[in-house]
């Protein structure tokens, strides 16, 4: 325990994705679509698959080491490891715990957050109330996802959007002059079924039947998912900028969760952002839900479009249905 901080920052960023790409003409040969469908409805182009034998953690591990080497830390440093994830390596022990020993960062607390889309907001609003209040000093907030685990490959509707990838922050103490201004996150609970994944958890066990019935994959009503997602992400980013007094023209640059390019355009318009100011990579790697934002982060980071004093946003949704909005001092 150290003392209370007025405040948190990003002190380093860093991203892993893996090396085999999947292209919008690779669904082409195996399903009824078309890259002309998937760009014109999603954005997305291409994504990134996990290899055979890499497990959540594996990625989890890389991009922290290069969040670590930015902010200049070593794995000895850190005092809490906080990871974002849907796609644990196993039910249990965490993903946190897991990465936490590939790094060798014996001191840290350690765990998971389910949060589905909104986990990387979820993991970094509650990692810096530890740092705030001194618990924790250096703090690693990872989003980590291999969502083609748990894609039905037969099913057009779902499997075309997702990908694999993840990212990872190191927040620090910081005085009033920077760092996280303000955040909001919200839950729904009741509209859990639009997006799930039904089996494998205590309500359905693993069995031959529930194998044989698909129910381990996931289960989404797309049209439902869009319409709630336009409007959480639209009304989380209003918010939080109008109630840190700002305007929408005041953010320099938005991270929105990569989910589909016509959601992200509609919560620009929502804010009054020309899309010049909104970070875009989803044609790369589709959704990698909750490694989406830091992914997105560490990109714009080396491309040099966030500086010190920029005013930063980030907004998300997913499965809960979860929501949530950040604004950043950088
Ligand atoms: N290729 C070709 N056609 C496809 C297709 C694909 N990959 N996927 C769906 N279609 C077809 C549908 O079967 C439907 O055909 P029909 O009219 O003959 O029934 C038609 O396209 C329109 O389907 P619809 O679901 O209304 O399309 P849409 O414009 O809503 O786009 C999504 C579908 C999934 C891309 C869109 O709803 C979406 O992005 N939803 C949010 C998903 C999401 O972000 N999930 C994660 C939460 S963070």
């Amino acid at each position: 325990m150290t003392e209370p901080a007025t405040n948190v920052y990003i002190a380093g960023v860093g991203a892993y994705t893996p090396e085999r790409v999947v292209t919008n003409e690779d669904f082409e040969k195996t399903l009824d679509t078309s890259d002309e469908w998937i760009t014109q409805r999603t954005g997305i182009k291409e994504r990134h698959y996990v290899a055979d034998g890499q497990v959540t953690s594996d990625m989890a591990f890389e991009a922290s080491k290069k969040a670590l080497k930015a902010a200049s830390l070593e794995p000895a440093d850190i005092d809490l490891i906080v990871v974002a994830t849907a796609t644990p390596d196993m039910v249990f022990p965490s993903t946190a715990c897991l990465t936490q020993a590939k790094l060798g960062a014996a001191d840290a607390v350690c765990f998971d957050i389910v949060a589905g889309c909104t986990g990387f907001l979820y993991a970094l609003v509650t990692a810096s109330q530890f740092v705030k209040q001194g618990t924790a000093r250096n703090a690693l907030v990872i989003g980590a996802e291999i969502l083609t685990r748990f894609t039905d490959m037969t099913d057009r509707t779902s499997c075309v959007l997702f990908g694999d990838g993840a990212g990872a922050v190191v927040l620090k103490p910081c005085g009033p002059e920077r760092g996280i201004i303000r955040s909001l996150l919200g839950a729904d609970g009741t509209l859990a079924r639009l997006l799930d994944m039904p089996a494998g958890g205590s309500k359905m066990p693993p069995s031959h039947e529930t194998v044989d019935q698909r129910l381990h994959v996931i289960t989404m009503q797309g049209r439902k998912v869009y319409v709630n997602a336009v409007k959480a992400m639209g009304d989380s980013i209003v918010k939080v900028i109008e109630d840190a007094g700002f305007q929408g023209s005041d953010l320099d640059i938005l991270f929105p969760h990569q989910a589909n390019i016509r959601i992200i355009q509609s919560v620009a318009e929502r804010a009054g952002l020309p899309m010049e100011k909104v970070f875009v990579n989803i044609q790369k790697y589709g959704n990698t839900s909750a490694a989406s934002i830091p992914i997105a982060l560490a990109e714009a980071v080396e491309a040099g479009r966030v500086d010190e004093g920029m005013l930063v946003g980030m907004v998300a949704f997913g499965a809960g249905f979860t929501w949530g909005a950040a604004l950043i001092r950088w």
